[in-house]
């Protein structure tokens, strides 16, 4: 296949990024690799993982398989909480580019706040800064940080993030966090993106799954795609990044396949009607990160 080129999103440093990113989050490692190749000979050129996902490493390893200059392939990863704190952090970037054998890396982004260690999330980032003076990272960012953990990250550092990732998709669009981001001029990023979270299976019973929604459905059928690609396009349409999952070959054509139509106004606005203002992920403030007893190995 003929790899067509994403619409890049500039980054308030200047720095482009592809708008579309392919992501990893439960991609078993010994499928990593392989999911991650066929994304880039699908086109995709942005792969966003996360030290916590176990997975650096088969990303790394796909990206030197394609063949790709490594200058064409966006790689985003995550600090985890428990190595949060200045030295601790400066240390997380070497194991994150050790594994994935870089040497920089394009986005590196704190995986969430940690509120009840706010002064060692604060650190963190501030090793995030060095690492950017130093050019061993290119952008730094957050994740999971609501506008009342924006506010005070901002007030006691001098980098304002590129990135704020959070959960969002039709039933979960988080219009303070966006707004609060745009204010500042940091990029909205989408984790499930499609709503994988509304039927990840395991994550609990009786949810609604964002894939049947009739609404998304019927607009999906109006244009002849399917509510996975009505849902990117929502995402991009309205100048946000998306890094929709998959290990599935057909799936990861499918969500890249989404550049040859247009939502209108009106669709867009009974999308973001969907919103149920209820979180199915985590929440930031209530489980403490720290708890789930996740360390990250060496490189
Ligand atoms: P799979 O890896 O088997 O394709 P999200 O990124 O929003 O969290 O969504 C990820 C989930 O959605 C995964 O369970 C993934 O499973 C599934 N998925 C990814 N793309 C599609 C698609 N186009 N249609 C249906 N399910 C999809």
């Amino acid at each position: 296949m003929v790899a067509m080129t994403i619409p890049p999103l500039a980054l308030n440093n200047g720095v482009e990024m592809p708008a579309l990113g392919f992501g990893v989050f439960q991609s078993p490692p010994e499928e990593t690799a392989e999911a991650v190749e066929t994304a880039l000979r699908t086109g995709y050129r942005h792969i966003d993982t996360a030290a916590a996902y176990g997975n650096e490493r088969e990303v790394g390893e796909a990206i030197r398989r394609s063949g790709l200059d490594r200058s064409e392939v966006f790689i985003e990863t995550k600090v985890w909480v428990s190595d949060y704190g200045y030295e601790q952090t400066l240390h997380a970037f070497d194991k994150a580019a050790g594994k994935l054998g870089v040497e920089q890396i394009d986005l590196l982004i704190l995986h969430q706040p940690a509120p009840k260690v706010f002064d060692a999330t604060i650190a963190a980032y501030r090793a995030l800064e060095k690492l950017l003076s130093d050019g061993l990272v290119r952008s730094v960012g957050v994740s999971n940080f609501m506008p009342w953990h924006l506010a005070p990250l901002l007030e006691r550092t001098d980098v304002v993030p590129a990135v704020n990732q959070v959960e969002l998709h039709p039933y979960f669009t988080q219009p303070q966090v966006q707004e609060a981001d745009a204010e500042h001029g940091i990029l909205t990023q989408a984790w499930s993106p499609i709503g994988g979270i509304t039927f990840y299976p395991g994550w609990g019973e009786h949810r609604r799954s964002t894939l049947a929604d009739p609404v998304l459905r019927e607009i999906a059928d109006s244009h002849g795609k399917t509510p996975a690609q009505v849902m990117l396009r929502w995402h991009l349409q309205q100048g946000r990044s998306a890094i929709p999952k998959s290990t599935n070959p057909a799936r990861i054509a499918e969500n890249f396949d989404v550049f040859d139509f247009e939502l209108s106004a009106g669709e867009i606005t009974r999308i973001d009607a969907l919103d149920t203002g209820v979180r199915h992920g985590p929440d930031p403030d209530e489980r403490d990160p720290l708890s789930l007893g996740i360390t990250i190995p060496e490189a």
